[in-house]
């Protein structure tokens, strides 16, 4: 996607400013409100004109935000889709007329790779696996021999942190616990905390014997934490809990001892997308997958770690 003309925002003194669409999934989780801060305060640090949607979980909604955002004949487009197909019709009108595309934080699948420049986000396959060895050091610490009967809150259906980090965990799974290791129960609470407890609940009925969670995010993990402690059990303790994120009430929960270990998903994106949205914009080539960098944190790090969270 080359620079369209050249008032780029490299040229400085008077220019006008680069123009952003940018079409954000929801307001689903702790993460999310994380994440829409650092996009807005990292495009106004900037220097970029912002132009921001709140997509509330939907397709339809994201689809139509984009299509405004052609008319306007914004410098570039970015958004995080809320599921990863249904995305080519728009693309293909985004490319005709000369709008770049750059994906934040959740991909796409898609029958034409140059429908879209970059991602910059994390890989949700491998938490998924960190996720999995996450569990292991949680087990070992509990002493918990016998069958792991494992309950998964799931995010949103069709999403890609939804499936890759189920796949990612399942992965080691099979590889490696394949005999010990049971999902019996998994179901999707749509990366919500309202979600995750009204599942978890659900499952505690149908699955008495459920000794594992993982949920795919800390909300729905703090969610099903109120169904368990509603159904008289301990969390942490009774079902141990392995969740992703890493949001500050996640790590509350993890101090308190009610989760046993997290896999860090940064949604700090801000000014890594608007350094890319920059280049793009000038036509200088970038990475296919900018990939964010984090860490996994079990309870003994909780404390420590919390005061200087920052999300
Ligand atoms: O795409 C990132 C995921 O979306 C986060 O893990 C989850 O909390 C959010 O809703």
């Amino acid at each position: 996607c080359a620079k369209k003309d050249g008032s780029g925002s490299g040229s400085g003194g008077g220019s006008k400013a680069l123009s952003l669409g940018f079409s954000q999934v929801g307001a689903e989780s702790g993460w999310r409100a994380a994440n829409t801060t650092s996009v807005k305060s990292a495009a106004k640090e900037a220097g970029i004109n912002l132009k921001f949607s709140d997509a509330q979980q939907k397709q339809e909604n994201q689809i139509s935000a984009i299509r405004g955002y052609i008319a306007q004949k914004v410098d570039v487009i970015a958004f995080s889709p809320v599921v990863v197909t249904g995305w080519d019709a728009v693309l293909k009108e985004a490319k005709a007329a000369k709008i770049p595309v750059v994906l934040t934080d959740r991909s796409v699948e898609t029958s034409d790779s140059s429908l879209y420049v970059t991602l910059v986000g994390s890989d949700f396959t491998d938490e998924g696996r960190r996720a999995a060895r996450m569990l292991e050091k949680v087990l070992a610490k509990a002493g918990l021999k016998g069958p792991v009967k494992i309950a998964q809150l799931e995010g949103t259906t069709g999403a890609a942190p939804a499936i890759e980090r189920g796949k990612g965990f399942k992965e080691i799974m099979d590889a490696e616990h394949k005999s010990d290791w049971k999902i019996v129960v998994s179901q999707s609470g749509d990366f919500t905390r309202a979600g995750g407890k009204q599942v978890m609940a659900a499952f505690l009925q149908s699955h008495s014997d459920i000794n594992v969670l993982f949920a795919h995010n800390d909300d729905m993990a703090i969610g099903a934490i109120q169904s368990i402690e509603a159904a008289g059990k301990k969390p942490g303790k009774d079902i141990l809990i392995v969740s992703v994120d890493g949001v500050h009430d996640g790590f509350v929960a993890m101090s308190q001892g009610k989760i046993n270990g997290i896999v860090e998903c940064n949604p700090l994106l801000g000014p890594q997308l608007m350094e890319v949205v920059k280049k793009v914009h000038d036509g200088q080539k970038v990475e296919r997958w900018i990939k964010t960098k984090e860490s996994d944190y079990t309870q003994d790090q909780a404390k420590a770690a919390l005061p200087t969270r920052k999300y």
